[in-house]
């Protein structure tokens, strides 16, 4: 039933909706809520009205939704319709975009925003293996790594082409179940232990970080050439990047071990804050502003 109501979000949502938002038009960027996932933060959705309030637009720009999981599918739906009642009582209309936790949920893949001077995406495209650190592909890499080879050249495919390989790989390989039980310090020990075996894999995710700016910059410089600003999420690290004169923003994510960031286009800069949990709910602070020079 719960599952049901998402569909149903969707079609308020129209799949087909243009991906592009009008030159003025003021919008935030949240990433990475994974609503229902034992790592998510959000433990009550009503948590996250701080962060909506003002209404206009707001992007959730992947990961909303465990599409993939069926141990957390239910539960997601479930606070994905609270999100969409939410955003319905603060006048937010929800602009949703494909992650790799819902690869096929929401029929878009990135939003074009402030006349092609910002390009919002959820970053797992950036990734010819998606999650190249994840224990999950031991079972999948030989085949997914023929698929990636058949497609052709990486760097010569087109957007679109390069959108649905990465949605192939993202539905080869098996969803993230990750238990972690509670927000307790122990369960979080316990996920750390979890998460830094075997003893690859620190340094498989200290790879990604330290080039993920050149892949980013790279991307936008073949497929958006006029982006001044590139916003993604993915690897739920928040950082921000200055490459060949464009802003590479990673808005982290709200899992644990992350510090999310909420990055807002109030019609004349692009303003990043730190989202923090101030009396049980989320709040921001720390603002910076950044032209899109
Ligand atoms: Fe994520």
């Amino acid at each position: 039933m719960l599952v049901n109501a998402a569909s149903e979000i969707s079609g308020e949502i129209g799949e087909d909706e243009a991906c592009r938002l009008g030159e003025g038009e003021r919008f935030r960027v949240l990433s990475d809520l994974h609503l229902g996932h034992d790592q998510s933060v959000i433990r009550r959705v009503g948590d996250l009205r701080p962060l909506l309030v003002g209404g206009g637009t707001v992007v959730f720009n992947g990961d909303t939704f465990e599409e993939r999981a069926p141990c957390y599918r239910e539960k997601s739906g479930g606070m994905l319709a609270e999100l969409m009642e939410l955003c319905r009582e603060e006048g937010v209309r929800p602009v949703m975009v494909n992650g790799n936790h819902d690869p096929e949920r929401w029929g878009r893949d990135a939003v074009d925003a402030v006349g092609g001077r910002m390009y919002v995406t959820h970053g797992h495209v950036l990734l010819r293996l998606v999650s190249p650190w994840s224990s999950k592909l031991r079972g999948c890499r030989e085949e997914i790594e023929k698929m990636l080879a058949a497609a052709g050249e990486w760097e010569r495919l087109t957007l679109g082409e390069r959108y649905a390989l990465t949605r192939a790989v993202c539905l080869r390989m098996p969803p993230s179940e990750t238990r972690q039980g509670s927000q307790s310090l122990a369960a979080k020990v316990g996920l750390l232990m979890r998460e830094v075996w075997p003893p690859t894999r620190p340094w498989e995710v200290m790879k990604v970080w330290a080039g993920l700016p050149r892949l980013a910059s790279e991307f936008a410089g073949r497929y958006r050439p006029g982006a001044k600003a590139v916003v993604f999420g993915h690897t739920h690290r928040a950082a921000l990047w200055r490459r060949g004169g464009r802003w590479l923003v990673n808005t982290g994510g709200f899992v644990t071990f992350s510090r999310p960031w909420r990055v807002t286009w109030d019609g004349e800069g692009m303003v990043i804050e730190r989202i923090r949990v101030k009396g049980g709910a989320f709040g921001v602070e720390g603002k910076r502003v950044m032209a899109l020079g």
